[in-house]
Order: structure tokens, then C-alpha cells, then sequence
């Protein structure tokens, strides 16, 4: 097989993921799904249920819809096969900071966590968790920067660097095919209770709440994007547009800018409390960190 070349101009993410395309090309002969075979996500041997019954009353009526239900085919394929997801890049290179030791304590995550696949599992299917000590929920992207800073003693990562953007991929993957359960009850009813009225809220120059394309169009296509219910189970995503990992909080943020709207920042309250609500909107979805999107 031949090398792809990457021009001078390409970003860092584009040429891993030419790279990973490359070196997957000669893995995937032969397990291609072809785009008409594909109705249900399955990945390996775990078969995702996309669609689960809502409780009684919820606003979405119902069924509750993963996003990956409302993809091209050619999109989906991504999904299920690991192999050619390239979220699993950046999950590869977190596997290996998990074991590598940072900062003034000579320790690393597996030093205190052991092996991620026992100690993770489950915890991003109740991500935002509320943490006591702290007295507010905590995003996996803020527990990790806790560990990071007052157990490790080493520099936070940035909220959209690649080394969080992995860590809370390879953490989320932990609990892919658990239903999303988040705490709703106790002190994070306020949270879920803001969450919802930030959900209702019309914002921007368009003057559109997340209501008004979730909630009212799903299935029904804006310009050339199909809308979705707008679920949280897939976070952190590749995206083919992005060009790389991001977080659910940029996509919260994209979101408010399509409406003109200017966005809260990364790790603000709103965007917690909005992430706690989604996830509690979408409770019963499984995860399916990390999901490919268009
Ligand atoms: C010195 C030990 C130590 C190190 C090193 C450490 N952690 Fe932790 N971590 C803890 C403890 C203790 C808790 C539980 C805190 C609690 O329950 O309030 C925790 C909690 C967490 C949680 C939340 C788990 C849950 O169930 O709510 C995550 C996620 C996490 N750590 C990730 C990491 C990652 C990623 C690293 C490496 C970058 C790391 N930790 C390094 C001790 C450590
Ligand atoms: C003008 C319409 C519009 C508004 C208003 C809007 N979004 Fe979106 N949103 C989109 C589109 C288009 C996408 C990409 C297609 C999809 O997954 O729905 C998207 C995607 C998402 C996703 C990713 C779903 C997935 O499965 O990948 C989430 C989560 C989301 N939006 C949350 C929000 C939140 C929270 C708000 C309010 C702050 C909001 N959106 C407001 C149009 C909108």
C-alpha cells in the first residue's frame, strides 16, 4: 500500500488521522459493513440499543433516539468498527498517560486507579457527578483536572487539548453500552432544574432555544444536517467536520452560535448544568463514547 502524502498545510489531526487511514486500509479488508447493511449499531459484540423506550411524559414523547440514528450510513460505519473510528487515536495515546507518571508526586492515574477498565466502569454513564467536597457536579473533564492538580501535582489540561479530549474518550469507553444514569435527585436537582430552563431559553439574534430544533425537529434536515434529539451519550465525538475530537461542551457551544447567541464558556455553570440536564433527558440511552459525527 502506498503512502498518503500530506500536504505542508495539513493540520496535525489530519495527518493522524491519513496515517490511521492508512495503516487501516490493510486491517479492514474484508470487514467492511457496507452502507445497506447497516441498521443497528453493533461494534464487535456489543449490539447498542439506539432507541429505548421514554418514561411516561417526557418531552420528547416516546422514544428517546441515540444521534448515531439520524447519520449517513457512511458516517455510522464509522461507529462500528473500532478500527476505523478515529476517536481511537487520541484513546490509544490516553491509554499510555493513564500509566505515565506527571507532576511533583511521582504518581500516575493508574498509580491510584489501577486498571481503567474495573475502576472506570460506569462512571461516565453518571457524568456530571456531584462531588461533595466540591459542593457542584463535575464534569470527567473536571474530575480529572482534580486528580491532575491536587493528587498528582501536575498543570491541568486544557478543556479541548488532545490529552483531555483522549482521557475522557478512554474513560467514556469504560462504560460504552451502560445507560446513562446520572444522579437527579439530592443537590443536583437545583442543577438539572437550571439545565432545563437554560434548554427552554431562547438566545441570539435568532432568538431559538435548544427546544426549538431538538425538541420540535428532530428527523428534519437544517441546510444539510439532520436534526438529532441532541443527546449527550456520545461525548467526547469525532467529528468529520472538526476534524478531530471535541468535547460536548464545544458542541454546546456551536450549537449556541448557529442561533447568534453568544456561548457560555468551556466548564461554566450554565454548560454543567446543561450537560446534567441533557443527560438526565436522555437517561436509559447507552453510552456510546466515542461516537462519530458528520
Ligand atoms: C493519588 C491518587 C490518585 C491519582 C494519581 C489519580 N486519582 Fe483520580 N481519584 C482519586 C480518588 C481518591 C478519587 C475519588 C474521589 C472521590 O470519590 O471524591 C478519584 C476520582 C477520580 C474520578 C471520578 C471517579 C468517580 O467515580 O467519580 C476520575 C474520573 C478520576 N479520578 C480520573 C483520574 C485520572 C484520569 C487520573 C490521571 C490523570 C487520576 N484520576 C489520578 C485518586 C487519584
Ligand atoms: C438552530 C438549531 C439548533 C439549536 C437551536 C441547537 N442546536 Fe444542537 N444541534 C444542531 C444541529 C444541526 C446539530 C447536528 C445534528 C444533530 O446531531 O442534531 C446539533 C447537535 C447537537 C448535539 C449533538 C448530538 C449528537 O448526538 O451528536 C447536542 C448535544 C446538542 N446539539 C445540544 C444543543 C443544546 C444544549 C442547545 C441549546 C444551547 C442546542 N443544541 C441548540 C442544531 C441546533
Amino acid at each position: 500500500m502506498r503512502t498518503r502524502r500530506t500536504g505542508k498545510g495539513g493540520t496535525r489531526a489530519g495527518i493522524v488521522v491519513a496515517a490511521a487511514m492508512c495503516s487501516m486500509g490493510v486491517l479492514l479488508v474484508g470487514s467492511y459493513v457496507s452502507a445497506e447493511q447497516v441498521n443497528r449499531l453493533t461494534i464487535e459484540d456489543l449490539t447498542i440499543e439506539t432507541r429505548v423506550a421514554a418514561p411516561e411524559g417526557h418531552p420528547l414523547g416516546s422514544e428517546l433516539i441515540s444521534g448515531w440514528e439520524f447519520r449517513t450510513p457512511e458516517t455510522q460505519v464509522l461507529q462500528q468498527d473500532d478500527f476505523q473510528n478515529p476517536a481511537f487515536l487520541w484513546v490509544e495515546q490516553a491509554e499510555e498517560a493513564w500509566e505515565t507518571e506527571e507532576g511533583a508526586a511521582g504518581k500516575s492515574c493508574a498509580s491510584c486507579h489501577g486498571d481503567a477498565s474495573e475502576s472506570m466502569a460506569g462512571v461516565r454513564a453518571q457524568m456530571p457527578k456531584w462531588n461533595a467536597a466540591a459542593g457542584r457536579p463535575m464534569t470527567m473533564e473536571q474530575h480529572i483536572n482534580a486528580c491532575r492538580t491536587d493528587r498528582m501535582e501536575a498543570e491541568a489540561w486544557k478543556w479541548e487539548s488532545d490529552a483531555m479530549l483522549g482521557m475522557t474518550a478512554y474513560l467514556g469507553l469504560q462504560s460504552r453500552g451502560l445507560p446513562v444514569a446520572v444522579q437527579t435527585d439530592g443537590p443536583m436537582a437545583d442543577w438539572i432544574a437550571r439545565g432545563k430552563e437554560l434548554y427552554y431559553s431562547r438566545v441570539g439574534q435568532l432568538d431559538m432555544a435548544c427546544a426549538n430544533c431538538h425538541e420540535g425537529y428532530y428527523g428534519q434536515y437544517i441546510r444539510a444536517d439532520r436534526l438529532s434529539q441532541g443527546h449527550t451519550n456520545g461525548f467526547p465525538t469525532y467529528r468529520l467536520k472538526w476534524q478531530k475530537l471535541g468535547s460536548l461542551h464545544r458542541r454546546f457551544s456551536g450549537c449556541m452560535k448557529q442561533v447568534r447567541a453568544v456561548p457560555y464558556k468551556r466548564g461554566s455553570e450554565e454548560f454543567v448544568a446543561l450537560e446534567a440536564y441533557l443527560a438526565s433527558r436522555g437517561g436509559g440511552l447507552s453510552v456510546e463514547t466515542p461516537a462519530v459525527r458528520q
